[in-house]
């Protein structure tokens, strides 16, 4: 679909990807772009339309819905990551905040919007999921299931919403120059990178982004070298566990 023209809304849109996304939707000549954000005063771009929205809590999701009843476009981005392995200490909580906000935050988005872009012609879903939602990395692991849940969710939502014209898009990346990656000493992706791929696969129709060079490789090596990148990811935790670090 065209993003000239369209109307947008970009959850968790106040910083970091979110951020990105909405002003890569604005510079392609998006009519308007809604700026979801838990703190709508965090978004002080005049192009922007701050709209208040926490992914989690229902009552705001449907006021969302409510005033955001012209979008065409829906980008779930919002995203929170605790950095817990498997069988930590606190990892079930982890795992549930994480699956509040990155699945049933995203589910309850989709569920909410998907009548709205039928009334409105089709229009697009991007959920941002993450190279983690194709293997399981031991260091973030309760994060990875969140994420690779948000896969099957946006997969499905995918074939049910495909009769009525709209497209829905996963997006993927290795680390991102964000808040959510500050800790990481790796090579990282800019935020802008992946919002002007994202925009590419809209307008081409695309199911999946694959939107740089961690999320090629990765995609690569899970499906044509298995083994080999699981012996690297059990050296990674093989090497935390002895002291070795990250
Ligand atoms: N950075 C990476 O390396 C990386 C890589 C792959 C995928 N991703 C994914 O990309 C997305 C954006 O991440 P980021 O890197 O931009 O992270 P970030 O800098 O930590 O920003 C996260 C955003 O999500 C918002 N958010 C969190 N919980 C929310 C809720 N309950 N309702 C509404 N908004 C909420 C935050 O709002 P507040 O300011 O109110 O907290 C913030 O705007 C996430 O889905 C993340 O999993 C990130």
């Amino acid at each position: 679909m065209n993003i000239e023209g369209s109307v947008a809304l970009v959850t968790g849109a106040n910083r970091g990807l979110g951020k990105a996304f909405a002003e890569a939707l604005i510079g392609a000549g998006a009519a308007k772009v809604y700026a979801g954000a838990r703190d709508p005063a965090a978004i002080t771009d005049p192009r922007l339309t701050p709209v208040s929205l926490d992914v989690t809590q229902s009552v705001s999701v449907a006021a969302a819905a409510e005033r955001c009843g012209d979008a065409t476009i829906l980008i779930n981005n919002a995203g929170i990551l605790l950095g817990r392995p498997m069988l930590a200490a606190g990892s079930e909580q982890a795992m549930r905040q994480e699956m509040e906000v990155n699945v049933y935050g995203v589910l309850a988005m989709m569920r909410a919007f998907a009548p709205i872009l039928a009334r409105n012609g089709g229009g697009a879903i991007a959920n941002m999921l993450s190279v983690v939602s194709w293997f399981t990395s031991p260091l973030n692991a309760t994060y990875g299931a969140s994420k690779r849940a948000a896969l099957a969710v946006t997969d499905a939502a995918r074939m049910e919403l495909k009769a009525q014209g709209t497209q829905v898009i996963g997006i993927y990346a290795g680390f991102v120059d964000t808040d959510m990656a500050a800790g990481i000493d790796r090579p990282k992706t800019s935020p802008r990178q992946v919002a002007e791929r994202t925009l590419e696969g809209i307008r081409a129709g695309v199911d999946h982004v694959l939107a740089d060079e961690r999320a090629e490789q990765v995609r690569h090596d899970t499906r044509f070298k298995p083994e080999a990148f699981a012996a690297g990811l059990q050296a990674l935790w093989d090497g935390r566990a002895a002291g070795v670090g990250r």
